[in-house]
């Protein structure tokens, strides 16, 4: 019987796609699945018997698996985890509970927990295109309001800066000049804000990423210059052609490219590169800087609207992307392994 046993636990801990940590009293793993090797990228022979605290005496205590206090008898059920190896990042649901003995002393505990990245995922999705359906609504409603007052502010401005040039009031018209450019931020902004909202004039038509590419190729490389960055686009020959607006791909195109050049403000490398992914049938353009990264705990916020760590950013730029993205079918993924980032768009072809 206890043969039986012990052959099922041993397979279980090889076999079961599921993380499975065995702890002992003085805080030591004494066995670990293969699945949850993989998932921590560690190596078995490496961390069995050894005590948690050095095991993942890297991790910050609020993103670590297991506390002390689980040998106290404390359980947990279905708690959510994020966690990030060196290669790739999961969202883990986790139960833990102890092992007592036949006299109900603890010998022990238990660690399982499984990934949910792809549901977590999901879910996400679903959340997200809710908010941005509800902000498109609220921003589609306000953006036109707040443009026609610019409008008529806006040219009478116009008409004043001319009068104050014709009689020679030069301070005058400086500020004349700093007003007019606070609004063409604003109307950018509200432009952008309208972007949320379904855009009505969407005119989706087959064309060639390259052509697209090569077009914003000059623009990319001004703003790369004044960041001291280099710029690297490697074309690809012959990809299929995608079904798509020219104008709002050249938007994510210039907003991805002009957050990894803002990433780097000691200079680097942006690379723009093509390729087909002919299994999925998707042409894909991966977005790489040699920037700051992106911590694991802020990457799941990066494509909220009005998410932004920069003083002077408005958030909006990837929640755009992805609306854009997302109409054509396409998807927008990010990968960040703390130094670094690349971005990866891809677009459907027929
Ligand atoms: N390549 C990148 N490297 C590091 N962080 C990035 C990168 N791209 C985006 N981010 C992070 O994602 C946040 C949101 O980006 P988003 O483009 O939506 O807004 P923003 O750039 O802050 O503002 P705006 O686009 O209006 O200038 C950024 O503030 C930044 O923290
Ligand atoms: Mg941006």
């Amino acid at each position: 019987m206890l043969n039986l046993l012990q052959r099922f636990s041993d397979a279980f801990l090889k076999d079961i796609n599921l993380g499975v940590l065995l702890i002992d009293m003085d805080y030591r793993l004494a066995d670990i699945s293969d699945r949850a090797c993989q998932m921590l990228a560690m190596e078995k022979e490496h961390i069995r018997n050894k005590s948690l605290d050095e095991i993942f005496a890297t991790v910050p205590s609020q993103h670590q698996l297991v506390q002390r206090t689980i040998l106290n008898g404390a359980i947990v059920r279905n708690h959510a985890v994020s966690w990030t190896n060196n290669q790739e990042r999961f969202d883990l649901l986790l139960d833990s509970n102890v092992l007592k003995d036949s006299q109900g002393n603890i010998v022990g505990a238990y660690i399982i927990f499984k990934d949910v990245t792809n549901m977590r995922s999901l879910e996400q999705m679903v959340q997200r295109s809710d908010r941005l359906a509800m902000i498109g609504q609220i921003a589609a409603g306000t953006a036109h309001e707040i443009r026609n007052p610019l409008t008529s502010i806006k040219g009478f401005l116009q008409m004043l800066r001319r009068t104050f040039g014709d009689r020679g009031m030069d301070k005058e018209q400086n500020f004349t000049d700093v007003m007019l450019g606070e609004i063409d931020r604003i109307n950018a902004l509200v432009n952008e804000f309208l972007m949320l909202s379904k855009p009505k004039h969407v005119a989706y038509e087959r064309i060639g990423v390259t052509e697209v590419l090569r077009g914003i190729v000059p623009v990319i490389q001004n703003e790369a210059i004044l960041y001291n960055v280099q710029l690297h686009y490697e074309a690809s020959t012959h990809l299929p052609e995608v079904t798509a607006d020219i104008e709002l791909l050249k938007q994510v195109f210039l907003n991805v490219c002009k957050n990894g050049i803002e990433a780097m403000p000691d200079g680097g490398i942006l690379t723009i590169s093509e390729r087909v992914d002919t299994t999925e049938r998707n042409v894909c353009v991966d977005i790489h800087d040699t920037g700051t990264g992106i911590p694991m705990f802020v990457v799941d916020k990066i494509f909220d609207p009005f998410f932004t760590t920069k003083d002077t950013g408005t958030g909006l730029g990837l929640s755009v992307c992805q609306r854009i993205i997302h109409d054509m079918g396409g998807t927008i993924r990010v990968a960040s392994k703390g130094f670094g980032t690349t971005f990866t768009i891809t677009i459907p072809y027929m």
